[in-house]
């Protein structure tokens, strides 16, 4: 054997107090890996738990885990950014890049939804799924966290009244998305919503601690002068927030029409929020990262889709 090898492996055993020699013998015993158990197919196949015996309820599961799948892909990318603190123009680019095409797949793809299944057989299995929605993505929202600063995703009619000195609580429960979930004039939150909560608001506490210094926008922010007005690196990063917060959203809106209005009537979805505004660009108007975009670009946000 490779005498750098023997005694780089030496090194490791030894900095953890452990015998070399016991797990090369173990490497005499272990049994050669298949591609089943490297990939766990058994295991990933048997995620599909359907509710009712309508053949496409498993479209509607199954890609909703291929969306979970991605969305843990983009996280790894975006946690590789924040958590390298002399990142380079390039490597930047490179990872929003990767992070754009991933939402690129998941904004194309969106049509094995929106024309996957059979309406009638949607409009009778999400019955059973209520009050469960995709709403309560938590990845979804940690991308979102991960991305930009929280300001940019505080609800438009309440920006005004916050900064820095706001407290996380106050700033969390006007989050844009508590909108679908609470009723403004009584104030009282939906089961989906506080369910939501009380599953991950503890979690997302713990993770805004870091992203708010270190998500995307902050850390492009930061860098040098000549990094911030390379093009490749700002076409990148406006690529990322148009894709994210137009083309998924109207992906995903063009979806809920095609299910839940029917003949001009809007039905209630599974989450219980006014969806038909709630959802368009134009009225949230997200971004994540605003300086990368013109005032006029900015007002008229998703209106001309
Ligand atoms: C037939 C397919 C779909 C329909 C009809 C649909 C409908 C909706 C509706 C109406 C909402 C608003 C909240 C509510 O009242 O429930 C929502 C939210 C949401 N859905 Fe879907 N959805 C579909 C597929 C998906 C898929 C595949 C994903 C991927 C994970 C997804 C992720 C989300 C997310 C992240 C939200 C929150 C978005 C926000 O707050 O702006 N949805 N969906």
């Amino acid at each position: 054997m490779n005498s750098k090898i023997t005694n780089q492996l030496k090194e490791k055993y030894e900095a953890i107090n452990q015998d070399v020699e016991t797990h090369l013998e173990g490497l005499l015993h272990s049994k050669p890996i298949n591609y089943w158990d490297y990939i766990q197919t058994d295991a990933l196949l048997n995620l599909q738990i359907q509710h009712t015996v309508f053949p496409d309820e498993k479209v509607f599961i199954m890609y909703h885990q291929i969306s979970e799948l991605l969305f843990k892909m983009i996280l790894s990318e975006i946690e590789q950014v924040a958590k390298d603190d002399n990142i380079t123009t390039e490597i930047f680019t490179d990872k929003i890049m990767r992070v754009s095409r991933y939402f690129d797949v998941l904004t194309s793809s969106f049509s094995i939804m929106k024309d996957g299944m059979d309406v009638n057989q949607y409009n009778k299995f999400r019955t059973t799924l209520t009050p469960a929605s995709g709403f309560q993505s938590a990845q979804y929202r940690k991308i979102e966290f991960a991305s930009t600063e929280l300001i940019n995703l505080i609800d438009k009619r309440f920006r005004d009244t916050i900064d820095r000195n706001t407290s996380y609580e106050h700033a969390f429960e006007h989050l844009y998305w508590q909108a679908a979930g609470k009723d403004y004039k009584t104030g009282k939150k939906t089961y989906t919503l506080t369910a939501f909560e009380e599953r991950y608001k503890e979690e997302f506490i713990r993770f805004t601690k870091f992203y708010q210094f270190n998500n995307l926008y902050s850390k492009f922010k930061s860098l040098p002068k000549e990094a911030k007005e390379n093009k490749a690196l700002t076409e990148a990063m406006r690529h990322y927030d148009y894709t994210v917060n137009i083309k998924w959203v109207m992906a995903h809106y063009n979806t809920a029409n095609h299910y839940l209005n029917i003949n001009g009537k809007t039905a209630e979805a599974t989450g219980g929020s006014e969806w038909v505004k709630y959802m368009h660009p134009k009225y949230q108007k997200r971004i994540f990262f605003p300086d990368l975009w013109t005032e006029k670009e900015k007002e008229t946000w998703g209106t001309n889709i």
